[in-house]
């Protein structure tokens, strides 16, 4: 192979000059043979726009190399000129071109636009469509994004653990993990004898690193995590995944209101920044996936958001007129109909809906005077319903035992998270941001399966 220094596509398309040699190496996008030229495209993943190629008849291997088919992958080497053409600034005259790797007509990338169901099929290889290059470059600047907020604000990056003991949301969602033998395991008055596995518990997968991040927050103020999860929710939707990753804040010396603020904050930020370093990419997907996606973008960016209480938004629902499918009465979890009817028709943006009653929300949740509600928050945006859930959490010893025993959480099994209440407890808050949701929102793709590079959900772990 070569061994001139690569220049990715994404530079050159950016020079400010020709040159006269220079190197990209990269897969064919799509041929084009004329009478006594050829011309190729060429992308490498660095940015959108694929580099156009002009061979002309003098290579030496013109023949194999204008046979060539997409989605080969090609070393070239040629001059950098300003194209005559109307589409690009930029085109790579070849001197020499080494095939790498060849493809041939079986390749199911070919020029046709695919559905987005067909390239879940072939998850391997959907990176190469402009759609998927799209998500994961815009995945992978928003995960720096996630890191840089943070960071700016001095908050510590905690990695919690992903084996876990307990199931923090008590929703019984857990994976489980084990190395006991499924057809023979050891049995202890007829069931199974976990203090013989592994971990001599019975343990999973976390569902969220919240608990633990809880510990931190009481030693280092403000932390956050960034980490996948997992939720054996047997739901076939469009935006639960069984591994999904998760960002999770937690910060001491704070309430509802200050929780509520860092999450506007911070989705504001993750907006803003996408505005202004993934614009090619958000050009493609306002043109092609959702029309005046910029524009609600950049809307969001400069709006305030709105808060309502769980109580005024079951009022705003029964007087809409609007009929739903599952019921709306005070007690009952909103459903994602709910949820998207308050963000796309009642307020029309971001809402944040405040103090759930107690009976729907998790034990760690603060109870409010009413002694009827808890400090929670869910962050509601059009088109993906809920991006954010969190709550300030209960930091007094006496009721979150009171709580855990009306919900029979043995307080044996979470003495250590007891404790932070026992020594030193504070007042402290966090939330959880989904982050294929916020992809989701930022890109307008309707499916979670197309925002995570291996989805994995009921009935599907491949690739
Ligand atoms: O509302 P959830 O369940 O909250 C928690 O896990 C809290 N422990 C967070 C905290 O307070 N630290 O989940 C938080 C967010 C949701 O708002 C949603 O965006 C996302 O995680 N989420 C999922 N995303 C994809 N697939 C799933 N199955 C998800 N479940 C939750
Ligand atoms: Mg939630």
């Amino acid at each position: 192979m070569s061994d001139t220094k690569k220049t990715s596509i994404k530079q050159i398309l950016q020079s400010q000059q020709a040159e006269p040699e220079i190197c990209v190496k990269g897969w064919v996008r799509s041929i084009r043979r004329g009478k006594d030229v050829a011309f190729l495209t060429m992308n490498d993943g660095s940015c959108f726009a694929s580099v156009q190629i002009v061979l002309s008849p003098d290579i030496d291997n013109y023949d194999a190399v204008s046979r060539v088919g997409t989605g080969a992958c090609l070393v070239v080497v040629g001059a950098l000129v300003e194209s005559p053409a109307k589409g690009q600034d930029w085109e790579l005259q070849a001197q020499t071109i080494e095939i790498i790797g060849a493809a041939d007509e079986s390749y199911p990338l070919q020029k046709k636009r695919h559905t987005l169901e067909y390239l879940r099929t072939i998850a391997h290889l959907r990176p190469r469509s402009n759609t998927f290059g799209a998500v994961f470059r815009m995945r992978s600047a928003l995960s720096f994004a996630v890191h840089q907020f943070f960071q700016q604000r001095g908050f510590l990056y905690v990695q919690t653990p992903i084996i876990t003991a307990n199931d923090c949301e008590g929703a019984g969602e857990l994976f489980r993990v084990t190395t006991l033998d499924p057809q023979n395991p050891p049995l202890l008055d007829g069931k199974v004898d976990w203090s013989r596995d592994f971990f001599g518990e019975q343990t999973g997968l976390t569902v969220s690193g919240q608990l633990q991040g809880e510990l931190f927050a009481t030693a280092f103020s403000d932390i956050y995590t960034f980490g996948p999860t997992f939720r054996a929710e047997n739901s076939n939707t469009s935006r639960h995944a069984a591994e999904f990753w998760m960002i999770e804040p937690e910060i001491a010396f704070a309430d509802l209101r200050d929780n509520c603020q860092l999450g506007e904050d911070f989705l504001r930020y993750l907006v803003t920044y996408a505005l202004d370093h993934c614009h090619e990419d958000l050009d493609f997907f306002n043109q092609r996936i959702e029309k005046g996606l910029i524009e609600k973008l950049e809307t969001l960016a400069k709006a305030n958001f709105t808060t309502v209480t769980y109580t005024e938004a079951v009022e705003r629902l029964q007087k809409s007129g609007q009929k739903f499918e599952f019921p709306v009465e005070w007690g009952l979890d909103l459903q994602s109909e709910h949820e998207r009817y308050l963000t796309e028709k009642v307020f029309n943006g971001p809402v944040f809906v405040t103090d759930y009653p107690k009976q729907i929300k998790a034990f760690y949740m603060r109870m409010n005077d009413d002694g009827k509600t808890v400090a929670a928050m869910d962050l509601l945006v059009p088109r993906v319903g809920e991006i954010i859930g969190g709550s300030q959490r209960e930091e007094r010893l006496d009721v979150l035992q009171a709580r855990m025993a009306a919900q029979g959480i043995a307080p044996d099994d979470m003495s250590w998270y007891l404790d932070i209440r026992r020594w030193g407890s504070c007042p402290h808050a966090g939330f959880g941001l989904g982050f294929e949701r916020l992809i989701m929102y930022l890109t307008g793709m309707e499916n979670i399966r197309d925002v995570i590079p291996f989805p994995r959900t009921p009935g599907h772990a491949r690739f």
